[in-house]
């Protein structure tokens, strides 16, 4: 029993990072608007936080919304970002009674002030929980985030402060916003869509990737523990060999 345990842990993914896909498609294959499949997608966001802590789970990601979601009509935008304040407003204390911390990943630059503000709330309200962090991407995309740390990498250059030469992987990785945590151990995506969408593109070196043709809002507490079980059987390798 205790080796089950064991070896249950030793096959959890630290780091679960997840691509929440197929909002507006679940709801117009229904007959309703697409902003009703993000309001169901909202349902899930809870459940799985939930269950991913209750596995044990230390990091989740969440891509939320992406640098690229700009280009959607604009009364979709703004339902999402009203949704989005009224849920941070609503759930953040539920999260930190459960010792979620709250993390935004994305550029600030960009994000309407109400937004930001309801933002910091919940991140400043949970900053000392240790249960599990909560990454949330919000005006997230990965090349723009690569972008940011060179810029900042080249300024200390230019400062003196860095030789190139010192430059190493882990320094690129000091300047992303996920500095400090552990690369994701598994990609999730639902909704069929076999693609990465500008999503963590460095930190997701080594991830293994797990698709489901399950849209958001089907994605739940099961589903999820399907995919756990799914990543529990894959060998990882690292680019060496199976040690026996
Ligand atoms: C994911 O669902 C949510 C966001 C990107 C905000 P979509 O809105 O992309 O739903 P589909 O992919 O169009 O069905
Ligand atoms: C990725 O989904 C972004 C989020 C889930 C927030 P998209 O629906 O924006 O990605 P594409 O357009 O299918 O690549
Ligand atoms: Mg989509």
């Amino acid at each position: 029993m205790e080796k089950d345990i064991q070896q249950r842990s030793e096959h959890l993914p630290v780091h679960v990072a997840i691509i929440m896909d197929g909002n507006g498609r679940w709801a117009m294959e229904r007959g309703m608007p697409r902003t009703q499949g993000h309001l169901e997608g909202v349902k899930r966001v809870e459940e799985i936080i939930k269950a991913a802590r209750d596995a044990g789970i230390k990091f989740l990601t969440i891509y939320a919304f992406s640098t690229e979601n700009w280009t959607r009509p604009s009364e979709e935008v703004s339902m999402i970002m009203r949704t989005f304040i009224q849920v941070l407003g609503q759930k953040a204390r539920d999260l930190d009674k459960n010792g979620v911390r709250i993390n935004f990943i994305g550029r600030r630059q960009g994000i309407p002030q109400e937004v930001l503000k309801a933002m910091d709330k919940a991140a400043l309200l949970t900053r000392d929980n240790a249960g599990m962090t909560l990454n949330i991407a919000f005006n997230y995309g990965a090349r723009g985030e690569i972008v940011d740390a060179v810029k900042s990498i080249a300024q200390r250059v230019a400062a003196g402060l860095v030789k190139p030469d010192d430059i190493e992987e882990k320094t690129v990785s000091s300047f992303l916003y996920t500095k400090d945590q552990p690369d994701p151990d598994l990609l999730i995506r639902t909704s069929g869509e076999v693609r990465i969408s500008n999503f963590l593109l460095w930190q997701l070196s080594y991830a293994e990737l797990y698709f489901t043709d399950k849209c958001w809002p089907e994605f739940n507490e099961q589903e999820f523990l399907k995919a756990l079980s799914t990543y529990a059987q894959r060998e990882r390798r690292w680019g060496g060999v199976k040690v026996s």
